[in-house]
């Protein structure tokens, strides 16, 4: 059996200094449970810029599309806000989720008990809080056309066009009843049904779909009440669907229920290649955070959780990430914290390493 194959692109702004924890993360996998990942490393956002004049190279995007998996930082900083739309480096993002098709999006949120105080709700709402937002991430108004800024009458028209095929709503749809045939049985369709055209045909794929599965209970709510649900009580949810668009904005919403977003993983799964492994790109939910960046104050939590990810949809490794799991939870069960987890004054964050550190100590100690 061939090595299971790792591309890294830690990206900008505190991308590297989390995936530097990662590494570390990667490492102990190896050594302790007998698998040589081969990582290889590349640039990606304002990083590949610097380098290629794009955000992300051509010979990039063949490695990404050679993997078994791609674990990202982050990309973007104020250095390349004036840049050229076409050149941004949020489109190395965008090029890899098109071309390599990675269509459903995993967004889970979930609250550590420690640290259900730091939600901005109450923490009876928010305690034991797991929720998986399923986002459609190749289609919609993210990539449909007609698009650009044109000239009409005399002034320029901003368009962007929202399009979903019925392949497209039923293929995440499908990814989503399978994740919540895993979880507590219950799946959430959002859109805006009331007022989109594209919102009553993915309202009827969904329900075509559910048929396929009958234990799993199929609810469908309007979007914005889906928003208005989510802050007043998102415990009612197991797994919501919701497209590109919808889905970035709710899954930031349920992403500050659980009171950091330095904590949060994501997957971006695609279609089953030979091996029978999805086509999958792991990052965390934060961004570059480039006021902290480089200075060693970036919680590496979200990234190693975002490798456990990796381990449990790309490696068939449950085990193993659960095992990463558990010790992220230890750490933060022992008071470790690194800066964004902490509102007492005079208290000494952990910096960046040694939460990776502290994890890898967790690690050790649940052998
Ligand atoms: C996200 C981000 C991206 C998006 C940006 C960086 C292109 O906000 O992953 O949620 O809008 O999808
Ligand atoms: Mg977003």
């Amino acid at each position: 059996m061939t090595n299971p194959s790792l591309l890294i692109l830690p990206g900008d702004g505190i991308g590297p200094e989390v995936m530097a924890e990662v590494r570390k993360i990667i490492d102990w996998i190896g050594t302790n449970h007998g698998v040589n990942f081969e990582v290889s490393e590349d640039l990606v956002g304002g990083a590949a810029y610097d380098k290629h004049g794009v955000p992300l190279a051509d010979e990039t995007m063949a490695k990404a599309q050679d993997v078994d998996a791609v674990l990202l930082g982050a990309v973007g900083g104020p250095k390349y806000d004036d840049l050229d739309f076409s050149v941004k480096p949020e489109r190395g993002l965008l090029r890899l989720r098109k071309e390599m098709d990675l269509y459903s999006n995993l967004r889970p949120a979930q609250c550590f008990d420690a640290l259900a105080d730091f939600s901005s709700l109450k923490k009876d709402i928010v305690s034991g809080l797991d929720i998986m937002i399923v986002r459609e991430l190749t289609s919609g108004v993210y990539f449909g056309e007609p698009r650009g800024i044109f000239e009409e009458g005399g002034e320029r028209v901003g368009i962007n066009t929202q399009r979903y095929t019925e392949t497209e709503i039923e293929r995440g749809a499908r990814s989503a009843f399978e994740l919540a045939m895993k979880r507590n049985k219950r799946l959430c369709s959002m859109e805006k049904a009331n007022v989109m055209e594209s919102g009553i045909l993915w309202r009827e794929v969904v329900t075509r779909v559910a048929k396929d599965y009958p234990e799993v209970e199929l609810s469908h709510m309007y979007a914005d009440n889906g928003a208005m649900q989510l802050v007043r009580a998102p415990k009612q949810f197991d797994v919501i669907y919701t497209d590109n668009l919808f889905g970035d904005i709710l899954s930031d919403c349920a992403a500050m229920l659980t009171g950091s977003l330095g904590m949060l993983p994501s997957a971006s799964l695609g279609a089953p290649m030979e091996n029978g492994r999805p086509k999958a790109l792991y990052e965390p939910v934060h961004g570059s955070a480039p006021d902290i960046a480089g200075e060693g104050k970036a919680n590496p939590c979200a990234c190693i959780l975002s490798f456990a990810m990796a381990l449990r949809y790309s490696f068939d490794m449950g085990a193993e990430a659960d095992r990463v799991e558990a010790a992220v939870e230890k750490v933060l069960a022992d008071g470790i914290r690194t800066g964004d987890l902490l509102n007492e004054d005079g208290v000494k964050p952990a910096s960046t390493s040694e939460m990776g550190d502290a994890v890898i100590a967790a690690l050790n100690a649940s052998l």
